[in-house]
C-alpha cells in the first residue's frame, strides 16, 4: 500500500510543459520581471543530496539519499518502504535498473529503458536512455519553463529566494505549481555552498479519469547537500555488498588464475579465526596445504601438513610436530578435489580451486577492504558445500591493477585480498588472503620424506669433477634442481618415471681431491592407496637405485646446469655412486633459510631463483619427464632418527 505512494512523490516531475487549460486556482503563469534577482547557479555533474518528501495530501512523509553522478552515468538512491530499505540504481551506462532490498538481500535487475523506470533520471528515445543534468532533473530553468521570483523569505530558518513555476499538463489534465526556495547568496552551509536548494513546495490539482478533480500537495526538504564529488563516493553507486543480482551485465572479466600458485589465508567464520597455507599446481599434479586442525578431526589437534598427490592418489598427513605420517587415498571431499567418476579424483583445475567454474561472476564495483581499494566480483551457486544446496554466494576482492607487490612481475591473476562465502544463516566465512604468489612454488615445498620409514628409504651419494666447484657454489639452488632433474631421468627406467617426490635432501660437499659429493635419499614408491582414476605406477627402490647405479656407470647421469652464459654440463663420475652417507659438511645448510617455499628468501635472491625455476620447468615439461621435487629436512621439532642434517622449517 506505501510502495504505490512512492509514485506520488515524483509525480510532479514528470509533466510536460505544454501551456494550456489551466487550473487557474492554482496558479496563473508566471511572467519574470526585469528586476528579479538572477536564478541560483546550477548544480555540478556529481552530487549527494537527502530529501524528505512530505505527502501532505496522503499524510506520509518518506526519506531518500540520493546520489547523483553524471560522468559515470548513474543514478543511486535509498530509501526506506513500509519499513524496508530499499536501493535503486539506474545505470544509464548499462541501460539497467536494479532494485535491492537492503534488508533481504534480494536484487533484481530489469532495463531501464522498458516502461516508465526510466523517466524520473532520463528521457528516453527510441529504446535508449540519456541521463538528465541536474537542471532538467531539477526543472528549473528549463527552457519553456518560466520562474518568477516571489520574495526573499526564510525556511526552516534558512534565508531563501523563492521563485514560483506554473506547469499545465495538458495529457494529464493537471496544473502544478512548484515553488522553489534556495538559499540566499550571503547564506552559506558547512560544506560552504551558497545558493543552493533547500525547498520544493509542489501543488496542483488534475482531473481524473471518471471527471473527478484531485488535489496534491507535497513538500520536498532537501538537506546535507554535497556539492563536492570527491565526497559523493563511488561506492554509493553500487550494489550493497554481498547482494547477487541475477542477469545484472558483468562490465569487467573476472581475473584468470594461473596454473600455480601459493598464498596464506585467514578464515574468519563466527567467532573463530584460523589460517591455512596453500601450495597448488596442477602442472605437477600436487596440493599441499598446512593448517591447524579441529579438535574434533582424526590426527589430533596439532599442526599438520597435507601433500596430495594427484598422480598417484596418495594424501600425505604429516603431523609437523609429532613428524609421523600417515599416507590414505585422496578424499573425495577436500577443497583440491574433484571427482573425476563417482569412484576416482583428480585435482580441481584452478578455476574450481576458486570456484570460478559454473558460475557467472558479475563486476559490482570497487570496496575499500583491508585499506586497500579492491575490484569486487560476485557470483551465486548452489552446489557448495554439495549439489543441490542452497545458493551461496561468492564474493572475490582483488587489489586494483594500481597496487604492486614486491613480485618480480605483475601476477596474472592480480591480488586476491579477500573471499567472502554466504551460504545462509551460520554460514558465513570470510577468506584474508595473504601473500599471494604465482611463482611456481618451489618443488620442495611437497614434502613427504616423514611418511617412510628407515626400511623405505636410502642414502647415496656419487661425484662430480671439481673443476666445476666454483660454478656450483655461486648457484647452489639451481644446482640442487639440475641434480633432481639428473637423477629424475636416471632413475627412469621400464618406461616407468621416477617421481620427483621420491629424491629429497640433496646435500652437497666437496671431497679432498677437490670433487664435488652430491647425497640425497631416495624414497621407496607411494603406498598404493590412492583413488585417481589412472595411478601411476612406479618402480620399488631397488630397480631405481640400479637404474641410477647403470646411468652413473655408463657415465649417462648428466647434471646440466644451464647459468646464462654458460651451460655446464657435469658427467658423474662412473663408479662413484656408493650407499649411505658421506657428506659431513652440508654446503646447502647454509642458503637454507628459504627453502621450503617461496617466501622467506629476498627478493633479488629470489629473482634469479624463479626465472630459472621456469626455465627449468620449461625443459623439463618437453622432456615429458615428471617434476616433483621436495624440499630439504622434515619436519619440527624431535629430529629424524636417521636424519641428522634436519634443520627446522617454516610453520
Ligand atoms: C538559469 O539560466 C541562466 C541563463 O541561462 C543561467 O545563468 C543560470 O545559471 C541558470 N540557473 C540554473 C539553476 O540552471
Ligand atoms: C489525513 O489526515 C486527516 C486528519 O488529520 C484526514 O482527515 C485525512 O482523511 C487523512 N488523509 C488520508 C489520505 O488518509
Ligand atoms: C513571500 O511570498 C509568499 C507567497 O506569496 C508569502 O506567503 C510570504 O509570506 C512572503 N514572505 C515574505 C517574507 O514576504
Ligand atoms: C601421529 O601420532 C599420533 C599418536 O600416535 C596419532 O594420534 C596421530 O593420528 C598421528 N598423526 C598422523 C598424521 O599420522
Ligand atoms: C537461487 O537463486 C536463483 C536466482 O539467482 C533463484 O531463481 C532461485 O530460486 C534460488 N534458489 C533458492 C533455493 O533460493
Ligand atoms: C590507477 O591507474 C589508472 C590507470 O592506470 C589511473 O587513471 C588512476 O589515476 C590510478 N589511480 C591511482 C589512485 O593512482
Ligand atoms: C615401514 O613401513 C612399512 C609400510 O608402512 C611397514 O610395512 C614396515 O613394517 C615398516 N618398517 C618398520 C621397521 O617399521
Amino acid at each position: 500500500m506505501m510502495a504505490d505512494k512512492i509514485v506520488y512523490l515524483v509525480l510532479f516531475i514528470c509533466f510536460g510543459y505544454t501551456h494550456g487549460e489551466m487550473d487557474t486556482s492554482v496558479c496563473t503563469g508566471e511572467t519574470p520581471g526585469p528586476h528579479d534577482p538572477p536564478g541560483p547557479p546550477t548544480l555540478p555533474d556529481a552530487f549527494e543530496v537527502h530529501v524528505e518528501a512530505n505527502i501532505y495530501n496522503r499524510n506520509y512523509t518518506v526519506d531518500f539519499h540520493l546520489w547523483y553522478n553524471k560522468t559515470m552515468n548513474q543514478v543511486s538512491t535509498h530509501t526506506t518502504n513500509a519499513g524496508t530499505r530499499f536501493e535503486r540504481l539506474y545505470r544509464f551506462d548499462t541501460n539497467e535498473l536494479y532494485v535491492v532490498n537492503r534488508d533481504q538481500g534480494i536484487c533484481t535487475v530489469q532495463p531501464l529503458t522498458t516502461g516508465r523506470r526510466a523517466f524520473l533520471f532520463a528521457t528516453v528515445t527510441g529504446g535508449h536512455a540519456t541521463m538528465k543534468t541536474p537542471t532538467q532533473f531539477l526543472r528549473f530553468n528549463m527552457t519553456g519553463v518560466r520562474e518568477k521570483w516571489i520574495n526573499q523569505t526564510v525556511v526552516r530558518g534558512i534565508k531563501c529566494n523563492m521563485w514560483r513555476e506554473c506547469l499545465y499538463s495538458a495529457k494529464r489534465n493537471s496544473t502544478t505549481a512548484v515553488d522553489w526556495y534556495f538559499s540566499v547568496p550571503s547564506w552559506y552551509n558547512a560544506k560552504l555552498s551558497n545558493q543552493i536548494p533547500i525547498r520544493a513546495h509542489v501543488f496542483g490539482s488534475t482531473v481524473m479519469k471518471n471527471g473527478q478533480k484531485r488535489k496534491y500537495d507535497h513538500m520536498y526538504e532537501f538537506s546535507y547537500l554535497n556539492l563536492q564529488p570527491e565526497g559523493v563516493h563511488l561506492y554509493d553507486l553500487q550494489t550493497p555488498a554481498g547482494v547477487y543480482c541475477p542477469r545484472a551485465k558483468n562490465m569487467k572479466p573476472l581475473p584468470t588464475p594461473t596454473s600455480s600458485f601459493h598464498f596464506t589465508a585467514e578464515i574468519l567464520f563466527g567467532l573463530s579465526i584460523s589460517r591455512i597455507k596453500e601450495w597448488y599446481d596442477s602442472d605437477l599434479n600436487l596440493v599441499r596445504y598446512d593448517y591447524d586442525p579441529l579438535g574434533t578431526q582424526k590426527y589430533g589437534t596439532l599442526p599438520l601438513t597435507q601433500v596430495h598427490d594427484f598422480s598417484t592418489g596418495v594424501a600425505y598427513v604429516i603431523d609437523t610436530l609429532r613428524g609421523n605420517c600417515t599416507a590414505t587415498p585422496i578424499s573425495s571431499t577436500g577443497f583440491d578435489v574433484r571427482n573425476a567418476d563417482p569412484s576416482h579424483v583428480r585435482i580441481r583445475t584452478s578455476k574450481e580451486f576458486f570456484y570460478f567454474d559454473k558460475a557467472s561472476y558479475v563486476y559490482e564495483g570497487r570496496r575499500q577492504v583491508r585499506g586497500i581499494t579492491t575490484d569486487v566480483w560476485i557470483a551465486q551457486r548452489n552446489d557448495w558445500p554439495k549439489a543441490g544446496s542452497p545458493n551461496s554466494t561468492w564474493e572475490w576482492y582483488f587489489a586494483t591493477p594500481n597496487y604492486t607487490a614486491n613480485l618480480m612481475q605483475k601476477p596474472t591473476f592480480g591480488l586476491p585480498v579477500r573471499m567472502v562465502l554466504d551460504a545462509g544463516i551460520g554460514q558465513h566465512y570470510i577468506y584474508n588472503i595473504y601473500d599471494y604468489d604465482e611463482r611456481r612454488p618451489m618443488i620442495w615445498s611437497y614434502d613427504i620424506s616423514n611418511c617412510f620409514n628407515y626400511s623405505e628409504r636410502q642414502d647415496f651419494s656419487f661425484r662430480l669433477p671439481g673443476s666445476y666447484r666454483k660454478l656450483v657454489n655461486g648457484n647452489m639452488e639451481l644446482f640442487r634442481y639440475a641434480v633432481l632433474q639428473a637423477i629424475v631421468i636416471a632413475g627412469t627406467s621400464n618406461k616407468l618415471q621416477l617421481s620427483a617426490l621420491r629424491v629429497y635432501n640433496i646435500q652437497i660437499d666437496y671431497a679432498d681431491n677437490s670433487d664435488i659429493i652430491v647425497q640425497f635419499t631416495l624414497l621407496d614408491k607411494a603406498p598404493q592407496v590412492g583413488d585417481v582414476s589412472n595411478p601411476k605406477q612406479e618402480n620399488s627402490l631397488a630397480v631405481v637405485a640400479k637404474s641410477i647405479s647403470g646411468a652413473i656407470n655408463s657415465g649417462q647421469l648428466i647434471v646440466r646446469l644451464q647459468i646464462p652464459p654458460t651451460t655446464a654440463n657435469m658427467v658423474a663420475k662412473p663408479y662413484s655412486l656408493s650407499p649411505g652417507r658421506v657428506v659431513k659438511d652440508a654446503y646447502y645448510k647454509q642458503t637454507k633459510a628459504g627453502s621450503t617455499s617461496t617466501t622467506g628468501v629476498s627478493g633479488g635472491a629470489m629473482a634469479g631463483i624463479g626465472v630459472a625455476l621456469l626455465v627449468i620447468f620449461f625443459v623439463i615439461g618437453v622432456a615429458a619427464t615428471y617434476f616433483y621435487y621436495r624440499r630439504q629436512g622434515g619436519a619440527f621439532g624431535p629430529q629424524k632418527i636417521d636424519n641428522t642434517d634436519i634443520t627446522s622449517t617454516d610453520a
